[in-house]
């Protein structure tokens, strides 16, 4: 049997280690684990029969669910779509904008989904360097630079996975003017941990050509449910729901994403405790290697002259996985990334990242 040639390379995603036994701060996982309300509420609803697991989702479910993140964001419901997580809504834009040779801008590092889902659909990714010597910052030029009549979507994360930096919203504007026939997707699965607000207005104002996603997997501590969402222009939300597959987001999980949208104090917890435990990781980490700005729930160290797979190994040993990001495109052979975790997972991480240096440096 042939498979289509553009397929044969195609590498599988990696996710983020699970090692029984140890503690995971490899996926950029909630700390504090799903909130108890939410639990409690999608167990009542199953047990008292109002939520049928034996009928398929309908429209008023999916209706209350983006009312709810239209009330979240303070923007119109009618912008809002939804899918299996950032990676379903992903999915269903790629498919939209991206035939046979046709062009996706990615600054590189950054999630590997992006360069995935252009190269399923027969499209060509074009990779930018994000600046090195500027914490992996994305230079508004190069980007621009990069595209040409085939470039269909620009790929921007932000804040960033792995780097953890954020992109200024001059910049995405700058970038969407100078390249109107392009779709700039901002990907904001980490904008709930980040000092600045997230630019889901900026679609709204503009209803040109920037899309931004955002997901309950991270600050609403629901990935295994696998929910996301995106707030597009106007003109987009039609095609979207025809091409999006039918019933990709299943009843429990709408039910829970509402749930969650109303548990706000358990979305503050954990805004705090990651914002507390990332401070701590800096002010102990940097002074032994260094340790990048982050506006995520994770942070990317440079282990340097070290390698990170020596250093991920080292960590492993010590019941500690993270994410060895040579895995990642143009992030080297230097960088692990940890994702934030409780207090006292800090704590273990930061001894135990002690005694490597003590050993290795
Ligand atoms: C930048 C970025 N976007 C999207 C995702 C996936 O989000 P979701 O769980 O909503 O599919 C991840 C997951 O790690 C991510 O790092």
């Amino acid at each position: 049997m042939k498979i289509r040639p553009s397929l044969t390379e195609l590498e599988e995603y990696r996710p983020g280690e699970l090692i029984e036994g140890a503690i995971k701060l490899s996926s950029n996982e909630n700390p504090l684990g799903t909130s108890r309300r939410v639990i409690r509420a999608i167990v009542e609803e199953i047990e008292s029969g109002k939520l049928k697991l034996s009928m398929y989702p309908w429209s008023g479910e999916e209706a209350e669910l983006k009312n709810a993140i239209a009330a979240y964001l303070g923007v119109d419901a009618d912008r809002i779509v939804i899918g299996a997580g950032i990676d379903g809504v992903l999915d269903t834009l790629v498919r939209i904008f991206i035939g046979e040779g046709d062009e996706g801008v990615i600054p590189v590092p950054t999630f590997s989904l992006y360069e995935s889902l252009i190269k399923i659909a027969g499209g060509r990714p074009r990779y930018v360097n994000r600046d090195r010597g500027k914490n992996f910052s994305v230079s508004v030029d190069a980007v621009t630079g990069a595209c040409n009549a085939r470039t269909r979507m620009i790929f921007l994360a932000s804040p960033n996975n792995p780097t953890g930096n954020s992109i200024p919203e001059d910049d995405v504007r700058a970038i969407a003017t100078s390249v109107p026939e392009a779709l700039v997707v901002i990907d904001e699965a980490y904008v709930e941990f980040a000092p600045h607000s997230s630019m889901v207005k900026l679609v709204q104002e503009q209803d040109g050509n920037i899309v931004v996603l955002r997901t309950f997997s991270k600050a609403f501590a629901l990935a295994g449910l696998r929910v996301g969402y995106a707030v597009v222009p106007s003109w987009l939300t039609g095609i979207y729901k025809r091409v999006a597959l039918p019933f990709s987001v299943n009843r429990v999980a709408i039910s829970a994403a509402i749930a969650a949208l109303s548990d706000l104090e358990h979305l503050r917890n954990t805004i705090e405790l990651v914002r507390e435990g990332r401070e701590f990781l800096y002010r102990h980490l940097q002074p032994l290697f260094h340790v990048l700005p982050s506006d995520a729930n994770f942070v990317l160290v440079d282990v340097s002259p070290a390698k990170s797979h020596a250093v991920y190994k080292a960590l492993l040993r010590a019941g500690i996985v993270v994410r060895d990001c040579s895995s990642f495109r143009g992030a080297g052979d230097s960088f692990i990334r940890i994702t934030v975790g409780t207090a006292e997972q800090n704590a273990r991480v930061v001894n135990a990242m002690k005694h490597i240096y003590d050993v290795m440096m």
